[in-house]
């Protein structure tokens, strides 16, 4: 399993103010948009691409596009759905499919509740779309989800992880599959709840209200 942790002036400046508890949801939005932008112009660096021949208004030239099949964007529902707009920006040409799990608050262990998913990923590179990797429990859930239905390789985009969490992931799933984790930043710990410390709080509440 390789980590990345996205390491850029902008991205430190978005991130401190998402993380910010009088930064309200609009911007909250914004700003979640604009960095997952940022972090998958990291994550795509290993996207499958096939050479093309074209004719400019000039001259013919070889050039690249985006290999078939093309790859295929997994948004874990519900904080997962805020990274989506940023992430189609970059790869319009993805497909979307769906995950929804949330973590059972007294075992941490992830609850699927949803999927809509092609059965077949054989030959396609993922792309999983979670804001924070916490326990872990989530996204070997989803990693395992999508090497077992085919996928090669699996990228997650994560805005923060928790050093706990990034261990899990990898004593769970680092010797199967072709897996990446690009993320903003590693903070310090977990507490007791579970929460990335100092972390932004529920990703999914700063997002959308608690409901
Ligand atoms: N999920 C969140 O939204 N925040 C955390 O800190 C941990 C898990």
């Amino acid at each position: 399993m390789r980590v990345h942790v996205a390491d850029h002036p902008l991205i430190a400046h978005k991130l401190t103010i998402l993380r910010d508890e009088t930064t309200r949801s609009p911007t909250f939005r914004l700003l979640v948009d604009e960095l997952v932008t940022l972090l998958a112009y990291e994550a795509t660096r290993e996207v499958r691409t096939t050479t093309v021949e074209i004719t400019t208004p000039v001259a013919p030239t070889t050039g690249t596009h985006l290999a078939s099949p093309q790859p295929i964007v997994v948004p874990i529902l519900r904080a997962g759905l805020g990274m989506l707009d940023g992430m189609s920006r970059l790869l319009p040409t993805a497909e979307v499919g769906f995950l929804g799990m949330q973590r059972d608050e007294q075992t941490f262990e992830a609850i699927t509740y949803a999927e809509r998913l092609p059965d077949d990923l054989s030959g396609r590179q993922c792309y999983v779309l979670d804001p924070m990797l916490a326990t872990g429990h989530t996204l070997i859930a989803a990693i395992e989800y999508l090497l077992a239905r085919g996928a090669v390789d699996v990228t997650a985009i994560c805005l923060l992880a928790a050093p706990e969490g990034l261990r899990t992931v990898e004593e769970a799933i680092g010797a199967r599959g072709d897996v990446t984790i690009v993320t903003a930043a590693v903070d310090e710990r977990l507490n007791e709840q579970k929460y990335i410390v100092p972390g932004l709080g529920d990703a999914g509440d700063r997002l959308y209200g608690v409901v």
